[in-house]
């Protein structure tokens, strides 16, 4: 089975495609931090973030030592992340390791902004999950300070909204809920409600 998980930056997709994979026994990856990745071997480099072939070359290149999470969940890699993810030549550097993963027997879950569209259009479960910016962004202030980050949430607020914005308007797999994506909007649910939603949803897709 594969489940697909889009959606805006906190909205809790990371988490619920986490705790799904946890519960179906499946692979998880989290195809944010392959542009989280990209963008932080660029700016290692010294390099422009919007020189596309720099950035094919870097998304190409990348090492399993690239993956260094600490250096990858900031805010500053978040939008840096989004500035490469725009470049349609990186998305399709990326495409075949994602779909490679997805490919297992069993199946697996990723999330990101666009597996139910471009990754896995067949995938068996798509879940857009969603929450208005101003939740986003107090879930996001508080998870940067606890990674010890200096924050303040008005600034948060208007990443999240320049990152909406950049996701959704760029012209290569724009986020966007893939026409058969079951909604399900976060903002009044905590995680273990999000999860149960987000069960509920895979059991009924299953079932049919
Ligand atoms: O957790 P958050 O949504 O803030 O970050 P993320 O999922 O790691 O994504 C960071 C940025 O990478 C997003 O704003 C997108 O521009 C880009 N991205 C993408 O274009 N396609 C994906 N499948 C995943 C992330």
């Amino acid at each position: 089975m594969i489940i697909a998980i889009d959606g805006p930056a906190a909205s809790g997709k990371g988490t619920i495609a986490r705790r799904l994979a946890a519960h179906y026994g499946l692979s998880h990856l989290d195809t944010g931090l392959l542009y989280r990745a990209t963008a932080r071997v660029l700016l290692d480099r010294g390099e422009r973030l919007d020189d596309p072939d720099r950035a094919v070359a870097a998304a190409r290149g990348l090492a399993l030592t690239d993956f260094d999470e600490a250096r990858l969940r900031g805010a500053e890699m978040g939008e840096a992340a989004s500035v490469v993810g725009a470049i349609p030549d990186v998305r399709a550097a990326l495409l075949a390791m994602q779909r490679n993963f997805a490919a297992r027997p069993e199946g697996a879950v990723l999330d990101g902004r666009d597996i139910g569209t471009v990754i896995c259009p067949a995938a068996e479960v798509k879940i857009f999950v969603t929450a208005d910016p101003e939740t986003r962004a107090q879930r996001r202030a508080l998870e940067l300070a606890k990674r010890g980050e200096k924050v303040d949430y008005a600034s948060v607020l208007a990443d999240i909204r320049k990152r909406d914005e950049r996701d959704s308007a760029r012209s290569s797999a724009p986020l966007v809920a893939a026409g058969d994506a079951v909604k399900l909007d976060t903002s009044a649910l905590d995680i273990e409600s999000a999860v149960r939603a987000a069960i509920e949803i895979v059991e009924k897709r299953a079932g049919s």
